[in-house]
């Protein structure tokens, strides 16, 4: 097979950091190639540099037989170099339509834009990942699953012979995720190059035909499709292997801590009750759209419920804004770093002590430096953030890292009760594991937590109890030593018994 692109001795170094040490990798004209590697290993810095907005320090790039010290942008465009990075890039008050046809627009330099060319191009791409989005929706009103979709079809709309997906599922469920490797290996067949990009390893497995694996900058193997394991990656990733565990703590006798009864948001949830105790991992898993995300957002007050009382050591509490869940002693990880966890342009240290400023201040009401230090100090530590300096800013961490940084800001608030949404989203597979660790240390010293995840291994493993959401509520809760993962996948994916479904239509408004 020809090679589409070829990768000679790229190095790049941001500051003292080197995050690719002379990089060599081919990738053939219809190849679908994973790229794994721990956080911050290079990973996205090496896609920018085939993207052209990064240019290297050394080394060159060989595309359809000619060499590139430096790629430009759209030199990478025009070659049919297309990158959907994790935040998609739309723009969420246009419409699907306009959201695909936006850059073909753009480049042909239309003064007058009309409609019906706009919904042509759309259609077209959308035909090709056979999506099933009204194309006159707004983007921001859809589902993370199809705005991905949105931004793969406008990366299709003009002759892409090579697209790059970094960690395009992070935010997907397994349904969505399966369809998306659908759409992959149909792009394959159609002659297109991919490079996926993921932290799920059973994904990696599944597409693959080979799989290429950063530590630390340089390339430490190429294997192929199937020579390779989840263990082999997770040791070649990491140098360790991974041992997994099941939490068993009896909390049987544990004080209650939290008890949620009949709490309901119109459109989101129903009667979901439900209680905690000290030490206590609860797991709440479902599908995307269950409920399980409004439902943490209602207990940290940032979507307040409209009925229900949450009681919290046996007080009952009004949790009406995010300032109430926090003087409640609840403290919530989000999955979305982006938008509700992290504020880039402030160092990785300011970020940590985000959430605690206050307690850091003595007398005379200044912040006493020596705390804030330990405090920051501690927090990059124990999760091991990879940073030169806690004053260095968030926005030049790799994705991972930022996420450790949000994980950070909410353990260092010592809550009560800890929600975590899809919390270790995006973080290597090594880092989840001790990330685990440290959550089951906390509930050992007696916070209760709450995972929210639609990983089922990590729900299965991690917590005492699970709980099953499908459309707004609890369907079933369960203990976690009498369960599988197979069990627990099945009960997540059944549908409702038909003739409950069409009461539930009929009796819908
Ligand atoms: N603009 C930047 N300024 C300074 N350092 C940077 C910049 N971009 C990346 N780095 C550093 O380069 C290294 C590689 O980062 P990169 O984002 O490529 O990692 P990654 O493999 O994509 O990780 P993740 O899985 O967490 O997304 C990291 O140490 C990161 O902090
Ligand atoms: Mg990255």
């Amino acid at each position: 097979m020809a090679d589409f692109l070829k990768l000679v001795g790229i190095k790049k170094s941001f500051g003292g950091v080197q995050a690719l040490k002379g990089i060599d990798l081919a990738i053939g004209q219809n190849e679908i190639l994973c790229l794994v590697g721990e956080n911050g290993s290079g990973k996205s810095t090496l896609i920018k540099i085939i993207s052209g907005d990064l240019q290297p320090d050394h080394g060159e790039l060989w595309i359809d037989g000619r060499v590139y010290k430096q790629l430009r942008p759209i030199d990478s465009i025009n070659l049919g170099i297309r990158v959907i990075y994790q935040d998609f890039a739309l723009f969420p008050n246009l419409t699907v339509a306009e959201n695909i046809a936006y850059s073909q627009l753009v480049e042909t330099n239309h003064r007058v834009v009309k409609w019906r060319e706009i919904r042509e191009i759309a259609e077209v791409a959308a035909d090709k990942v056979h999506a099933d989005f009204d194309l006159d929706e707004l983007v921001g009103n859809l589902s993370v699953a199809n705005q991905q979709m949105v931004a793969i079809c406008r990366a299709l709309t003009r002759s892409t012979r090579f697209l790059i997906l970094d960690e395009p599922t992070s935010a997907l469920t397994k349904k969505e995720i399966d369809h998306l490797l659908e759409v992959v290996r149909d792009l394959q067949q159609k002659g297109i190059a991919v490079m996926f990009v993921s932290h799920k390893l059973n994904e990696v497995l599944a597409i693959a035909e080979r799989v290429a694996v950063l530590r630390d900058g340089e390339l430490i193997a190429t294997l192929e499709g199937d020579e390779a394991t989840n263990e082999r990656l997770v040791h070649l990733m990491s140098g360790t292997t991974i041992n997994y565990s099941r939490y068993e703590q009896d909390t049987g006798q544990g004080a209650r801590l939290l008890e949620v009864k009949g709490l309901s948001k119109r459109n989101n949830f129903q009667d979901i009750s439900f209680s905690l105790r000290r030490g206590e991992i609860f797991g709440i898993t479902g599908l995307l759209g269950s409920g399980r995300t409004e439902l943490a957002l209602a207990l940290f007050g940032m979507e307040p419920a409209d009925e229900g009382t949450i009681v919290i050591e046996g007080q009952e509490v009004t949790i009406n804004s995010v300032k109430d869940a926090i003087d409640a002693g609840i403290g919530y990880v989000p999955e979305d770093r982006l938008t509700q966890g992290l504020v880039m342009k402030k160092s990785v240290g300011e970020n940590i002590v985000a959430a605690i400023i206050e307690r850091l201040r003595g007398q005379l009401g200044l912040v006493d430096s020596n705390k804030w230090d330990n405090t920051v100090h501690d927090w990059i530590e124990n999760l091991d953030i990879k940073v030169a300096a806690p004053d260095v800013k968030a926005q030049t961490l790799s994705g991972g890292n930022q996420q450790r940084v949000v994980l950070g800001k909410w353990l260092a608030s010592s809550p009560k009760v800890l929600i975590l949404d899809n919390a270790t989203a995006g973080i290597d597979v090594a880092a989840k594991s001790s990330i685990h660790q440290i959550i089951r240390k906390m509930a050992r010293q007696g916070v209760g937590i709450i995972l929210i995840s639609d990983e089922i291994p990590e729900v299965v493993n991690n917590c005492n109890r699970i709980a099953i959401m499908r459309r707004g509520r609890i369907v079933k809760e369960l203990e976690t030593k009498d369960v599988t993962e197979q069990d627990v996948q099945r009960l997540v994916e059944m549908t409702e018994p038909r003739g409950k479904e069409q009461q539930m239509a009929v009796s819908s408004p």
